[in-house]
């Protein structure tokens, strides 16, 4: 598979902050890979970093195998920061400017407005857009070159919901057009949405690097009602392939070994006398895996 993206050992440092530590990752070609933290854990630092905006402490960084230059620079289009555009110059006129800055012929331009569906609007000035068509505007900008890789930073930071729906399927629509696509998100649903490939960072550390689909089909949990709670409860402590048990109302989830499953569960409850109301099996979500990580990790 094409490497678009290797980190090995990153560091960066401002003062004493370490905001980035040990850092090292694999993009490959064709994947959604989500860069996934909380608030300050460096996704913006490494991405500053990746695209030669931000100076780095320690560490090496390739793009498509080759030392970060000019040329690699050339195919990757990125937005860190919100979008920049004149308030009173149309759609269209706005992304004009980007074509002579970026040295790119203005044939593209209806193009990427159709791909982030501004087409119909393209005359219509900068000022009357929501927010959501401001950030789609952006990625319209961004792709304006045809990059190889479109770097995006909280890609659906400040919109409503219909706003973040839409560049949602956005980002899947582009990735499906064959572009990889790299983004930083605190969002956990957001990278179970689009993303392929994830990585979580804490305070500037690579925690867990995964497939979202394996991360999302790996864990197992397995949802139990027992009029008998308490027993319930007593025989989860002392059940040996039964890794933890969290209360949620009167469901008790259960996570347990990786080679046992729910029917060896419903087996040991039965052999110990206790009938149980409701047992289902539920994919451990992201959310709890991310949760689950973060709290190992610090
Ligand atoms: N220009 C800067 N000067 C000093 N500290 C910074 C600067 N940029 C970021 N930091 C610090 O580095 C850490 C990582 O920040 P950042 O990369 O923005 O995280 P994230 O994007 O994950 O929220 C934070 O502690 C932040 O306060
Ligand atoms: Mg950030």
């Amino acid at each position: 598979m094409e490497r678009i993206l290797e980190i090995n050992s990153l560091y960066k440092n401002y003062g004493k902050i370490k905001a980035v530590q040990d850092l090292s990752l694999t993009v490959n070609a064709g994947s959604v890979f989500g860069l996934l933290g909380p608030n300050g854990s460096g996704k913006t630092t490494t991405l500053g970093i990746i695209l030669d905006v931000v100076q780095k402490t320690g560490g090496t960084y390739s793009w498509f195998g080759e030392k970060p230059g000019n040329e690699s620079r050339k195919k990757i289009g990125a937005i860190l920061e919100g979008p920049s555009f004149y308030p009173y110059l149309s759609a269209e006129e706005n992304l004009k400017v980007t074509a002579q800055i970026k040295n790119v012929s203005y044939e593209r331009i209806d193009e990427v407005l159709k791909t982030v569906n501004l087409l119909d609007r393209k005359k219509d000035r900068f000022q009357s857009f929501s927010l959501g068509m401001k950030q789609r505007l952006a990625i319209a900008s961004a792709l304006l070159p045809d990059p190889y890789v479109l770097v995006l930073d909280e890609p659906t930071n400040g919109l409503d919901p219909q706003g973040i729906a839409d560049v949602r399927s956005l980002i899947v629509k582009i990735s499906g057009e064959g572009k990889t696509i790299i983004l930083a998100s605190h969002l956990l649903d957001e990278v179970q949405k689009v993303c392929t490939d994830f990585a979580v960072l804490n305070k500037g550390k690579n925690v867990y690097t995964g497939s979202v689909e394996e991360a999302l089909s790996n864990k197992e949990i397995v949802e139990v009602k027992a009029h008998d709670k308490d027993n319930l409860i007593k025989l989860l402590k002392s059940c040996s392939f039964v890794t933890g048990f969290s209360e949620n109302h009167q469901t008790v989830l259960v996570h347990m070994d990786h080679q046992k499953n729910a029917f060896d569960l419903n087996q040991y409850f039965v052999a110990n006398g206790l009938v149980i109301s409701h047992l289902a099996t539920n994919k451990k979500n992201l959310e709890e895996q991310f949760l689950e990580i973060l709290s190992q990790s610090s």
